[in-house]
Protein backbone atom coordinates (compact mmCIF):
# COMPACT_ATOMS: atom_id res chain seq x y z
CA UNK A 1 0.00 0.00 0.00
CA UNK A 2 1.61 3.37 -1.01
CA UNK A 3 1.67 5.81 1.93
CA UNK A 4 2.06 9.95 2.17
CA UNK A 5 5.68 9.68 3.07
CA UNK A 6 6.99 6.97 1.27
CA UNK A 7 10.83 7.80 -0.36
CA UNK A 8 10.96 10.37 2.01
CA UNK A 9 13.28 10.44 5.31
CA UNK A 10 12.58 12.57 8.44
CA UNK A 11 15.31 13.32 11.51
CA UNK A 12 13.05 13.58 14.96
CA UNK A 13 15.17 15.54 17.61
CA UNK A 14 13.63 14.50 21.15
CA UNK A 15 12.48 10.86 20.11
CA UNK A 16 13.50 8.94 22.88
CA UNK A 17 9.83 9.57 24.63
CA UNK A 18 6.57 12.08 24.57
CA UNK A 19 6.09 14.28 21.76
CA UNK A 20 9.04 12.85 19.63
CA UNK A 21 8.63 9.88 20.21
CA UNK A 22 5.08 9.32 19.01
CA UNK A 23 5.57 11.44 15.98
CA UNK A 24 8.47 9.20 14.85
CA UNK A 25 6.36 6.44 14.87
CA UNK A 26 3.76 8.05 12.97
CA UNK A 27 5.94 9.42 10.21
CA UNK A 28 7.43 5.89 9.73
CA UNK A 29 3.92 4.58 10.04
CA UNK A 30 3.21 6.50 7.14
CA UNK A 31 6.07 5.76 4.88
CA UNK A 32 8.99 8.20 6.24
CA UNK A 33 12.17 6.24 6.64
CA UNK A 34 13.59 8.24 10.35
CA UNK A 35 15.82 8.75 12.35
CA UNK A 36 15.24 8.98 15.92
CA UNK A 37 17.87 11.13 18.02
CA UNK A 38 18.10 11.87 21.88
CA UNK A 39 20.57 11.03 24.48
CA UNK A 40 19.16 7.95 25.77
CA UNK A 41 20.27 5.40 23.48
CA UNK A 42 18.31 2.35 25.21
CA UNK A 43 15.58 4.32 24.75
CA UNK A 44 16.18 4.74 20.75
CA UNK A 45 16.92 1.28 20.43
CA UNK A 46 13.74 0.10 21.61
CA UNK A 47 11.91 2.51 19.54
CA UNK A 48 13.69 1.41 16.48
CA UNK A 49 12.60 -2.33 17.16
CA UNK A 50 9.15 -0.85 17.32
CA UNK A 51 9.42 0.76 14.10
CA UNK A 52 11.56 -2.22 12.32
CA UNK A 53 9.21 -4.83 13.87
CA UNK A 54 6.28 -2.77 12.03
CA UNK A 55 8.37 -3.15 8.60
CA UNK A 56 9.52 0.68 9.01
CA UNK A 57 12.86 1.75 8.92
CA UNK A 58 14.40 3.70 11.57
CA UNK A 59 17.88 4.68 12.71
CA UNK A 60 19.25 5.56 16.52
CA UNK A 61 21.34 8.75 16.88
CA UNK A 62 23.00 9.08 19.92
CA UNK A 63 23.65 12.82 20.49
CA UNK A 64 23.16 15.82 22.74
CA UNK A 65 21.65 18.31 20.52
CA UNK A 66 22.51 21.42 23.03
CA UNK A 67 26.22 20.32 21.82
CA UNK A 68 26.52 22.04 18.68
CA UNK A 69 28.16 19.58 16.89
CA UNK A 70 26.24 16.94 17.82
CA UNK A 71 23.29 18.63 16.44
CA UNK A 72 25.35 18.87 12.75
CA UNK A 73 26.48 15.09 14.05
CA UNK A 74 22.51 13.85 13.73
CA UNK A 75 22.47 15.14 10.56
CA UNK A 76 25.34 14.34 9.19
CA UNK A 77 24.87 10.61 10.26
CA UNK A 78 21.39 10.58 8.42
CA UNK A 79 22.25 11.70 5.26
CA UNK A 80 25.44 9.24 5.56
CA UNK A 81 22.68 6.75 6.57
CA UNK A 82 19.60 7.21 4.37
CA UNK A 83 21.17 9.47 1.67
CA UNK A 84 18.61 12.42 1.92
CA UNK A 85 16.73 14.37 4.43
CA UNK A 86 13.01 15.61 3.57
CA UNK A 87 11.62 16.73 6.85
CA UNK A 88 13.31 17.71 10.04
CA UNK A 89 11.17 17.61 13.22
CA UNK A 90 12.80 19.93 15.95
CA UNK A 91 11.33 18.47 18.96
CA UNK A 92 13.45 17.83 21.68
CA UNK A 93 13.14 20.50 24.66
CA UNK A 94 13.46 21.00 28.57
CA UNK A 95 10.96 23.26 30.82
CA UNK A 96 12.58 24.29 33.99
CA UNK A 97 9.91 26.51 35.31
CA UNK A 98 9.56 28.51 38.39
CA UNK A 99 10.17 32.66 39.87
CA UNK A 100 13.07 34.15 38.23
CA UNK A 101 14.15 35.51 41.63
CA UNK A 102 14.97 31.95 42.99
CA UNK A 103 16.17 30.23 39.56
CA UNK A 104 19.68 28.82 39.30
CA UNK A 105 20.86 30.49 36.10
CA UNK A 106 22.43 26.83 34.96
CA UNK A 107 18.76 26.05 34.37
CA UNK A 108 18.13 28.67 32.19
CA UNK A 109 21.35 28.27 29.95
CA UNK A 110 20.12 24.74 29.91
CA UNK A 111 16.80 25.62 27.87
CA UNK A 112 18.34 28.74 26.07
CA UNK A 113 20.59 26.04 24.57
CA UNK A 114 18.76 22.70 23.70
CA UNK A 115 15.43 24.77 22.89
CA UNK A 116 16.98 27.92 21.20
CA UNK A 117 20.57 27.17 20.04
CA UNK A 118 20.08 23.50 19.75
CA UNK A 119 17.31 23.94 17.23
CA UNK A 120 18.35 26.85 15.32
CA UNK A 121 21.63 24.36 14.89
CA UNK A 122 20.28 21.19 13.71
CA UNK A 123 18.33 23.54 11.14
CA UNK A 124 20.85 25.28 10.13
CA UNK A 125 22.95 21.65 9.53
CA UNK A 126 19.88 20.38 7.89
CA UNK A 127 18.94 23.57 5.03
CA UNK A 128 21.26 22.09 2.45
CA UNK A 129 19.94 18.78 2.38
CA UNK A 130 15.99 20.00 2.57
CA UNK A 131 16.87 22.09 -0.15
CA UNK A 132 18.20 19.63 -2.34
CA UNK A 133 14.57 16.96 -1.38
CA UNK A 134 12.42 20.00 -2.24
CA UNK A 135 13.88 20.17 -5.71
CA UNK A 136 14.04 16.33 -6.11
CA UNK A 137 11.77 13.27 -6.40
CA UNK A 138 9.05 11.85 -4.71
CA UNK A 139 7.84 14.87 -3.02
CA UNK A 140 9.58 18.22 -4.75
CA UNK A 141 8.66 19.72 -1.20
CA UNK A 142 10.51 19.38 1.94
CA UNK A 143 10.00 20.57 5.88
CA UNK A 144 10.76 21.69 9.35
CA UNK A 145 8.38 21.53 11.71
CA UNK A 146 9.56 23.54 15.39
CA UNK A 147 7.77 22.05 18.47
CA UNK A 148 6.82 25.08 20.44
CA UNK A 149 4.26 25.72 23.26
CA UNK A 150 1.31 27.96 24.48
CA UNK A 151 4.05 29.51 26.05
CA UNK A 152 5.55 30.67 22.62
CA UNK A 153 2.33 32.76 22.69
CA UNK A 154 1.56 33.79 26.10
CA UNK A 155 4.13 34.19 28.79
CA UNK A 156 3.14 33.27 32.05
CA UNK A 157 4.42 33.98 35.57
CA UNK A 158 6.81 31.24 36.63
CA UNK A 159 7.84 30.25 33.03
CA UNK A 160 9.76 33.44 32.02
CA UNK A 161 12.53 31.61 30.56
CA UNK A 162 11.16 28.79 29.41
CA UNK A 163 8.04 31.01 27.60
CA UNK A 164 11.35 33.31 26.41
CA UNK A 165 12.71 30.35 24.56
CA UNK A 166 9.58 29.52 22.21
CA UNK A 167 9.03 33.35 21.89
CA UNK A 168 12.62 32.82 19.96
CA UNK A 169 11.41 29.46 18.65
CA UNK A 170 8.66 31.69 16.82
CA UNK A 171 10.47 34.49 15.78
CA UNK A 172 13.42 32.24 14.12
CA UNK A 173 10.71 29.97 12.37
CA UNK A 174 8.92 32.98 10.92
CA UNK A 175 11.76 34.85 9.14
CA UNK A 176 13.71 31.37 8.21
CA UNK A 177 10.00 30.78 6.81
CA UNK A 178 10.18 34.15 4.44
CA UNK A 179 14.03 33.09 3.47
CA UNK A 180 13.38 29.98 2.35
CA UNK A 181 9.58 28.70 1.28
CA UNK A 182 10.29 29.81 -2.02
CA UNK A 183 12.91 26.45 -2.61
CA UNK A 184 9.62 24.90 -1.09
CA UNK A 185 11.22 24.26 2.44
CA UNK A 186 7.81 24.98 4.54
CA UNK A 187 8.61 25.99 8.18
CA UNK A 188 5.68 25.16 10.40
CA UNK A 189 5.22 25.73 14.23
CA UNK A 190 3.01 23.56 16.52
CA UNK A 191 2.08 24.85 20.21
CA UNK A 192 1.14 22.58 22.61
CA UNK A 193 -1.07 22.71 25.21
CA UNK A 194 -1.06 20.63 28.03
CA UNK A 195 0.79 16.97 26.92
CA UNK A 196 1.33 14.23 29.03
CA UNK A 197 4.88 13.41 28.84
CA UNK A 198 7.78 13.35 30.51
CA UNK A 199 8.39 17.08 30.38
CA UNK A 200 7.58 18.22 33.56
CA UNK A 201 9.22 15.35 35.84
CA UNK A 202 12.53 16.75 35.50
CA UNK A 203 11.51 20.20 37.76
CA UNK A 204 11.65 19.89 41.68
CA UNK A 205 8.89 18.21 43.06
CA UNK A 206 7.30 21.77 44.72
CA UNK A 207 7.76 22.98 40.85
CA UNK A 208 6.05 19.78 39.85
CA UNK A 209 3.05 20.46 42.45
CA UNK A 210 2.39 23.94 41.04
CA UNK A 211 2.67 22.79 37.47
CA UNK A 212 -0.22 20.31 38.47
CA UNK A 213 -2.05 23.05 39.93
CA UNK A 214 -1.55 25.50 37.54
CA UNK A 215 -2.81 23.14 34.98
CA UNK A 216 -5.20 20.95 36.69
CA UNK A 217 -7.09 18.70 33.97
CA UNK A 218 -8.91 15.40 33.60
CA UNK A 219 -7.91 15.28 30.09
CA UNK A 220 -4.68 16.69 28.84
CA UNK A 221 -3.46 16.21 25.54
CA UNK A 222 -1.77 13.11 24.41
CA UNK A 223 2.02 12.84 22.39
CA UNK A 224 -0.37 11.03 20.03
CA UNK A 225 -2.45 14.24 19.56
CA UNK A 226 0.68 16.58 18.61
CA UNK A 227 2.08 13.94 16.34
CA UNK A 228 -0.81 14.05 14.33
CA UNK A 229 -0.67 17.74 14.15
CA UNK A 230 2.76 17.08 12.47
CA UNK A 231 2.05 14.51 10.14
CA UNK A 232 -1.01 16.74 8.97
CA UNK A 233 1.75 19.48 8.18
CA UNK A 234 4.24 17.08 6.47
CA UNK A 235 1.59 15.23 4.53
CA UNK A 236 -0.22 18.37 2.63
CA UNK A 237 0.34 18.80 -1.18
CA UNK A 238 3.10 20.77 -2.06
CA UNK A 239 1.45 23.99 -2.72
CA UNK A 240 -0.39 23.77 0.93
CA UNK A 241 1.68 25.26 3.67
CA UNK A 242 0.30 24.87 7.41
CA UNK A 243 2.71 27.67 9.06
CA UNK A 244 0.87 26.93 12.48
CA UNK A 245 -1.08 24.79 14.38
CA UNK A 246 -1.78 25.28 18.08
CA UNK A 247 -3.57 22.74 19.91
CA UNK A 248 -4.67 22.61 23.38
CA UNK A 249 -6.72 20.18 25.27
CA UNK A 250 -10.29 21.27 25.41
CA UNK A 251 -10.24 21.81 29.12
CA UNK A 252 -7.66 24.45 29.27
CA UNK A 253 -8.34 27.35 29.64
CA UNK A 254 -4.96 29.78 29.03
N1 LIG B 1 4.34 18.15 27.34
C1 LIG B 1 3.82 19.35 27.20
O1 LIG B 1 2.86 19.71 27.91
C2 LIG B 1 4.35 20.29 26.16
C3 LIG B 1 3.61 21.45 25.90
C4 LIG B 1 4.12 22.36 24.97
C5 LIG B 1 5.29 22.10 24.32
N2 LIG B 1 5.99 20.96 24.58
C6 LIG B 1 7.26 20.76 23.87
O2 LIG B 1 7.27 19.49 23.28
C7 LIG B 1 8.62 19.07 23.09
C8 LIG B 1 8.74 17.62 23.52
O3 LIG B 1 8.51 17.52 24.91
P1 LIG B 1 7.67 16.33 25.58
O4 LIG B 1 6.51 16.95 26.21
O5 LIG B 1 7.50 15.23 24.64
O6 LIG B 1 8.67 15.95 26.79
P2 LIG B 1 9.64 14.73 27.05
O7 LIG B 1 8.88 13.44 27.09
O8 LIG B 1 10.44 15.11 28.25
O9 LIG B 1 10.59 14.70 25.77
C9 LIG B 1 11.69 15.53 25.61
C10 LIG B 1 12.64 14.86 24.63
O10 LIG B 1 13.77 15.73 24.44
C11 LIG B 1 14.94 14.96 24.57
N3 LIG B 1 16.06 15.76 25.02
C12 LIG B 1 16.17 16.45 26.18
N4 LIG B 1 17.36 17.03 26.25
C13 LIG B 1 18.02 16.71 25.10
C14 LIG B 1 19.31 17.00 24.59
N5 LIG B 1 20.16 17.79 25.26
N6 LIG B 1 19.64 16.49 23.38
C15 LIG B 1 18.79 15.69 22.70
N7 LIG B 1 17.56 15.39 23.13
C16 LIG B 1 17.19 15.90 24.32
C17 LIG B 1 14.59 13.86 25.55
O11 LIG B 1 15.42 12.72 25.36
P3 LIG B 1 16.75 12.35 26.16
O12 LIG B 1 16.53 12.71 27.59
O13 LIG B 1 16.87 10.89 25.92
O14 LIG B 1 17.85 13.12 25.52
C18 LIG B 1 13.17 13.54 25.13
O15 LIG B 1 13.19 12.62 24.07
C19 LIG B 1 9.48 20.06 23.86
O16 LIG B 1 10.07 20.98 22.97
C20 LIG B 1 8.49 20.77 24.76
O17 LIG B 1 8.91 22.07 25.10
C21 LIG B 1 5.53 20.04 25.47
Amino acid sequence: MAHALDGTVAVVTGASSGIGRATALLLATNGAKVAAVARRADRLAELVGEIEGAGGAALAIEADIADASQAAFAIQRTIEFFGRLDTLVNNAGVMLLGPASDADPADWQRMIDLNISGLMLSTRAALPHLAAAASSDPRHVADIVNISSTAGRVARSGAAVYAATKFAVGAFSEALRQEVTQQHVRVSIVEPGRTATELASHNKPAIVEMINTAFKMDDPLQAEDIADAVHYIVSRPRHVAINEILVRPTEQQY
